[in-house]
Formats: C-alpha cells, structure tokens, sequence
C-alpha cells in the first residue's frame, strides 16, 4: 500500500477543515480555499467548486490532479437560511465537480456528509407542522446532502461517505473556529434567555467534538479506506436534552453565571397552547427567532440514536463514553462563556452567595 502525500482539502477554512489541518500533517495538504483563507495549510489554491475544474485554471487543474493521492471534501454551504439554490449549487452541483476531480486524479474520495441525513423526516414541513416565521430551512440542506450522497455512489469513484453528528469545540479546550447552532443555543441559555425547550427531556442530542471528527477522517484518510459509510456521532453516549441543561447549570454555577432551567415541553403543546398565546403576539424578529429554534430542535425530538463507527477505526478504537461526551460540552460552553463574556468578573463572585 502506497502511503498519502498529498491530499486535496476543500473547504480547509471550515469548522472541520480548520480541525483537520493539524491531523492532515503528515501529508502535504493543498488547501482549496474560497473567500477565506487559511493559514495552516502547507500550501493553498484559490477555487471554487461550483466553478467549471474547481475554478483552477487548465494547466493547474492538471497538476493538481497529477499529484494528489486523496481528496477531503469539507465545502459545503452549511448555513439552513441561503436558500434552495446556493445550497444546490454548492452542495450538490460543488460535489459533482469534486468527484470529477477526485476520478481525474485516481484518487480516494472521503466526502464529508452529515449524520442528519437519516433525520430528514424529522423537519417541521416533513413533520406536517407550521414553519411559521422561521428562516432556518434544515430541509433544504439535508435534501442536498442526500443528494450529493447519491452523486458520490453513482461516479463509481471510490469514496468513503463520512456522517458527523453536531460538531462542537475541541474535547479539551473547547475551542472550535465558528461557533455552531449548538453555541447559539447554549448562549442564549446562558443568558437566561430561553424559557422554555421544545423538546421533550428525554430527546437526546448527538454531538462530537471536533477533534474527535479530525482523527476519525484523518484515520480513514491514512488507512486508505475506499469505501463506506463512517458514522462519527456519540451514538449511544449521546446525553439527553435534561443532562445537557444541567451540565449548563452546573457550568454556569462554576463561572458565577446563575442560569435557569428552561421549562422542557413537547413541540405539539408548543403549536397547540404556547404559541397564540406567547409567541403570536411577539415582533417579528423575535418571532423568528423562536421559530428558527423549532426548526432546528425539530430534529432531535424523539429520534432514534444514531449509529456510531467510533470505535471501529483503526487509530480510533474506543467508541466515545457519555462522560467524555458531556465533559466535551463542558469545555465548549467554558469557552463560549469566556468568547462572549458572559463570565461573571472573579470581584462579584467572591462574596456571592453559593
Ligand atoms: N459543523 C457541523 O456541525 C457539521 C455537522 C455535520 C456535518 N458537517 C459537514 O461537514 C462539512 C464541513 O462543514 P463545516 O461546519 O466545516 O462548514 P463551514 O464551517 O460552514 O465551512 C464551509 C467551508 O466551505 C467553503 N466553501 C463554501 N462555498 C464554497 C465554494 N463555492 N467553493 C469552495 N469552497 C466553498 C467555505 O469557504 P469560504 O468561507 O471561504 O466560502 C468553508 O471553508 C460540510 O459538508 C458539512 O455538511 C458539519
């Protein structure tokens, strides 16, 4: 077996490609970089992937192919309010051209999917139920995934589909490049803004850090795996949405931030009793604001677990434990509270009562 060399990593300024980068190291990373650039990697191209050869011009097009052994596909456009279009264009039409890419290099493709792509009978349009004011169109997203799932078997490219759950910060430090859906929500927690969860306490919620989801890609990129389909999710250590308030609670009981319990309800007494009562009658903004959070947890109420390859990676052999998991969040809401200075100064907390 060959060893890497040089691996192609598109969308390297991403939350998972900024935390590939350092796990890519021991190849030599060519980094397609788009808007953002990116520092980290040994070398950088500017591209675009809905662009005809990668937006590369000819004779790069072919050098680039010419020496790449692997091929990380990290682009995407992840934001659930761009719209159907810009969300085709680069996640599925974007794919098509990578795989091309990949076929024209000879090399393996590890395209980076998502776990929710099981969920997609989970959105509050497939569910039935109103989308009201929300922005947030996870549909939209998850369909492309689907589909560029679909575009990645049928090139008979040999590929590997790899599905993350939720991505949040480094499993020690917490840090993580962009903060996430999960981040919002933890924040306006933390702020003691969020009265009430959608979501039934028993619902869990699927994340993993996002050094976890680096060593699982850059294993299979190493090991020269070609096939099949990666689950990198907590799987059965996911913690529910109750443990995951009361780590907050307790988080936010260590940083002097005394942070209350939302009230945790079913979504269909949310449709049926709460909103014409408290949420009608709000502005517009914050309307959708609210709205956007029913779309989103929308996809976590009452689903099944995700299956989880964790622990069945040759460099990642131990499935994560529930502890892990939840000290993961710990360390994720430590430095948002530090990012947004919700921490309260250490003068105010000496004194205050337990
Ligand atoms: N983050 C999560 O929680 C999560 C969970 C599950 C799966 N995933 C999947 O993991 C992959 C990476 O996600 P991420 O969170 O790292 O995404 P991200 O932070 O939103 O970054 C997206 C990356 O794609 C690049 N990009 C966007 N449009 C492009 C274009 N037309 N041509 C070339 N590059 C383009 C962006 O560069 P510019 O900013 O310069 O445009 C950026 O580097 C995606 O496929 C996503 O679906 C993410």
């Amino acid at each position: 077996m060959t060893a890497v060399r040089t691996v192609l990593l598109t969308g390297a300024s991403g939350v998972v490609g900024t935390a590939l980068i350092p796990e890519l190291a021991p190849a030599h990373v060519v980094a397609l970089v788009h808007r953002t650039p990116c520092a980290d990697a040994t070398e950088s191209v500017v591209g675009d992937v809905t662009a005809p050869r990668l937006g590369l011009a000819p004779a790069d097009y072919a050098s680039l192919a010419a020496r790449v052994d692997a091929v990380v596909h990290c682009a995407a456009h992840t934001g659930f309010s761009g719209g159907r279009q810009v969300t085709e264009d680069v996640n599925i039409a974007g794919t098509e051209a990578v795989v091309a890419f990949a076929a024209d290099a000879g090399a393996p493709l590890y395209y980076v999917s998502t776990a929710f792509v099981a969920r997609t009978e989970l959105t509050r349009r497939s569910l039935g139920r109103g989308t009201g004011d929300a922005s947030a169109r996870p549909e939209d997203y998850l369909d492309s995934k689907r589909m560029a799932e679909q575009v990645v078997r049928d090139s008979g490219v040999p590929a590997v589909l790899i599905r993350p759950s939720v991505v949040i910060g480094d499993s020690q430090t917490g840090a993580i490049s962009r903060f996430q859906g999960l981040h919002g929500i933890s924040t306006v927690l933390l702020r003691n803004l969020l009265p009430l969860m959608p979501m039934p306490a028993t619902s869990r919620l699927d994340f993993v850090p996002c050094d976890v989801v680096a060593r699982a890609i850059a294993s299979l990129v190493f090991d020269r795996q070609s096939e099949g389909e990666v689950w990198i999710t907590a799987g059965r250590a996911a913690p529910t949405i109750e443990v995951t308030i009361d780590t907050a609670v307790s988080v936010g009981a260590e940083l002097g931030i005394k942070v209350n319990r939302p009230r945790m309800v079913e979504p269909e007494m949310v449709d049926r009793l709460i909103r014409p009562v408290f949420i009608d009658p709000l502005p517009p903004p914050a309307r959708r604001r609210f709205d956007d959070l029913l779309a989103m947890t929308a996809l976590f109420v009452n689903a099944p677990v995700f299956p989880s390859t964790l622990g069945q990676l040759p460099r990642q052999p131990t499935a994560l434990t529930a502890e892990q998991v939840t000290d993961a969040y710990r360390a994720s809401l430590i430095y948002l509270a530090h990012a947004k200075k919700l921490v309260a100064p250490v003068a105010a907390r000496v004194g205050a009562p337990a």
